[in-house]
């Protein structure tokens, strides 16, 4: 698929979705709250956040579905609703249920979906249409009624049908809901390739493991708010460590850990010694400043601070080390941490 290829003002722009200061308000309710989003062209970027936090009604913004009560979007270098006419034949999306006949076959509404679209070229429908499915993995359900079809092979039809053409970025709002984990997994490869050919993507989901495996991007709403945006890698990164040592000088261990600066916790015991947990200072993973209260205690430096030094000051004490352990905070957690809920991180 060349979905980069002849759209508008192609490559010329760096950021394939902008937003700034977009909100939806029900009523009273702030649905999406002032909203900066920048997706770069050709991530895969996932939007994470639990349900009820704005996902699909940022989406349907994006797309022109819904009208902001305030705030930009651009699309492809352009604004949005304003020139959705030239914007969205470049765009294939997937939003919440799909509307299919039910009395016709999965190929019979790609073709009426298809033959609705102004852009799309008749001769090639046919082709096009089965690419699409097969791409899915539907060729074998292509014919049968759409009424027979599990939520799952629906979802899958969905997708086709954002494919349907060369796009330069793809929407999908939460594209494995009703999958199972084979389905899940194809639909993965899927973006994969996708994104291969140079496609953007924006995947919206509530499952973070889902969206971890395969993006490069993510931004974590919660209820209506950005709470962090960034590359993957960075958005790990940022997560806190902490050391875990088993030794059965717990004590003496304390000592020497808070004479280095750090604030030991005691944990619960294992069988070969009592364990200590200490919040690693970020020092040692760039920029370390020791604060004022420690350079007082005595010169750390942070070579001292960082798991070596740490290790070597506890041997050096007469401290038996028989575990020790750098633990990072993992991407759920931070997650958990940012948004205050629990994601639902099952397949
Ligand atoms: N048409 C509407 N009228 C009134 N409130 C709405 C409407 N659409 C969405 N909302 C509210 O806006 C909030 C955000 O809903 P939205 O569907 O965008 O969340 P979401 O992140 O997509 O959730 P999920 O993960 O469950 O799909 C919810 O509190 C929802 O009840
Ligand atoms: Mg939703």
């Amino acid at each position: 698929m060349t979905g980069a290829a002849g759209g508008p003002g192609s490559r010329t722009y760096g950021l394939t979705i902008e937003t700034q200061g977009l909100t939806k308000r029900f009523g009273q309710q702030v649905a999406v709250n002032d909203l900066d989003l920048a997706v770069p062209s050709g991530a895969v970027f996932g939007f994470l956040g639990p349900n009820g936090s704005g996902k699909t009604t940022t989406i349907r913004m994006l797309l022109g579905l819904a009208a902001a009560s305030a705030g930009s979007v651009r699309l492809l270098g352009m604004d949005m609703p304003g020139k959705f006419q030239v914007v969205l034949p470049h765009v294939g999306a997937l939003v919440e249920g799909p509307a299919f006949y039910p009395f016709l076959s999965g190929t019979a509404n790609l073709h009426r979906l298809d033959a609705a679209t102004r852009h799309a070229a008749p001769a090639t429908r046919k082709i096009r249409v089965n690419q699409a499915l097969e791409q899915v993995g539907l060729s074998h359900a292509a014919g049968k009624r759409v009424h027979a079809y599990s939520l799952g092979m629906k979802q899958r039809l969905g997708i086709a049908n954002a494919l349907l053409s060369p796009r330069e970025l793809l929407v999908l709002d939460e594209p494995t809901n009703g999958l199972d984990p084979q389905g899940t997994r194809e639909v993965r490869n899927l973006v994969r390739s996708l994104a291969a050919d140079g496609t953007t993507v924006f995947v919206s989901s509530h499952l973070l493991a889902e969206v971890e495996q395969i993006c490069t991007h993510a931004a974590i709403m919660s209820a209506g708010r950005l709470v962090a945006q960034g590359p993957l890698s960075e958005l790990r990164r940022s997560g806190s460590a902490c050391i875990r040592l088993v030794t059965p000088d717990a004590r003496a261990a304390m000592t020497v850990l808070a004479r280095l600066g750090l604030s030991p916790e005691p944990a619960a015991a294992q069988p070969d010694g009592e364990v200590v947990t200490a919040a690693l200072a970020e020092p040692h993973i760039k920029g370390y400043r020791p604060g004022p209260d420690v350079s007082a205690l005595e010169a750390v430096t942070p070579a001292d601070a960082a798991p070596e030094g740490i290790v070597a000051h506890l041997v050096q004490a007469g401290v038996r080390v028989r575990g020790f352990a750098v633990e990072r905070e993992s991407l759920e957690d931070r997650f958990v941490a940012l948004t205050g809920e629990g994601f639902d991180v099952a397949q």
